[in-house]
């Protein structure tokens, strides 16, 4: 039997993209997807899914015997902005999942984990511009102190125990297919389908607030180029910096004012604008473009373009 994957979190937004493009390149049955829930219908058609409860060690060590599962992407989490409403809960799910899979590879019953980290590992006493991989990391918020506690024990696993854990710090991800949730930069995703839906938006970030952002083709693509890199061409074992570009609402707004003149925006910042308020506005990711050749595709207007393409063609005529 040869060795399969495993997505855990397949029905999020970045969960399902990365099922959807590994199924297409290595076939519908070498990737088991799973969730707590089937709540994405068309990741539970197009191959084997499992309900997981990823807390559960157990549950996950009989699926992975099951199939012969030999890497698991660990997707699901609680982000910034839920983890705040339920900090508690962050921590548990962030941080049991975690150790859950990390030890499913110490014991080797699994040899690959992608584990994502998230610019939300930096806070505000870290330089806001062009942020280094080494830097000072003082996060703020649930979610980032568990992304950079993570970050830690990734690393700690990889030195003491051999472990090939793969990890990146993901910008905000700009996609079209599943909605994110509960993340401070979700505003770059509803404010596209507030365009077409509506053809206008609130905005729960202020005008001015410039955050790191990437499209999701592109986030896949990272993703997959580290997982195939040849580990001797690694450098970072906890957490790779990843940047594609950076705006502001304003911008974003003007960008799809190009397409939609009509567009309007306002502005109602809300807790949220605290959290964005502490995250870098622009990341260094020079080790990741030259350790293994990164490089970015999407700018914002060709973002704008394909977001409003897909989400309804009518928009462009
Ligand atoms: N997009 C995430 C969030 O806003 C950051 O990793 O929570």
């Amino acid at each position: 039997m040869t060795s399969k994957t495993l997505i855990i979190g397949a029905c999020g937004q970045i969960g399902s993209e990365l099922t959807r493009a590994l199924r297409e390149i290595h076939g519908k049955d070498q990737v088991i997807a799973s969730d707590i829930k089937e709540s994405n219908p068309e990741i539970v058609a197009s191959g084997p899914f499992e309900i997981i409860d990823a807390k559960d060690y157990e549950e996950i060590k009989h699926c992975v015997e099951k199939y012969n599962v030999k890497t698991i992407y660990l997707m699901a989490a609680l982000l910034s902005a839920t983890g705040e409403k339920y900090p508690e809960k962050a921590w548990d799910l962030n941080m049991t999942t975690l150790f859950n899979v990390l030890n499913l590879a110490k014991n080797k019953v699994i040899e690959t984990v992608f584990w994502p980290s998230s610019i939300a590992v930096f806070g505000p006493s870290t330089p806001k511009s062009n942020t280094p991989q080494h830097t000072i990391m003082e996060p703020t918020t649930v979610y980032g102190i568990t992304k950079q506690v993570g970050e830690r024990w990734c690393e700690y696993y990889h030195k003491n125990y051999g472990v090939d854990v793969r990890s990146l710090r993901y910008p905000g991800i700009i996609s079209w297919r599943t909605k994110p949730g509960g993340g401070t930069t979700d505003y770059a995703v509803e404010i596209y389908h507030k365009a077409i839906e509506a053809g206008s938006y609130t905005c729960f970030l202020s005008e001015n607030t410039s955050l790191p952002m990437m499209y999701m083709d592109d986030a896949v693509q990272a993703t997959l180029q580290l997982m195939n890199a040849n580990s001797a061409d690694l450098s970072i074992w906890s957490s790779y910096n990843l940047a594609a570009i950076s705006f502001t609402p304003a911008e974003i707004a003007d960008s799809i004012k190009k397409i939609i003149p009509d567009f309007k925006v306002e502005y109602a910042p809300d807790f949220r604008q605290n959290i964005a308020d502490s995250w870098p506005n622009s990341i260094d990711d020079s080790l990741a473009r030259t350790d293994w050749n990164w490089s970015h595709t999407f700018n914002l207007d060709a973002i704008t373009q394909e977001m409003l393409q897909k989400l309804d063609k009518k928009a462009l005529i």
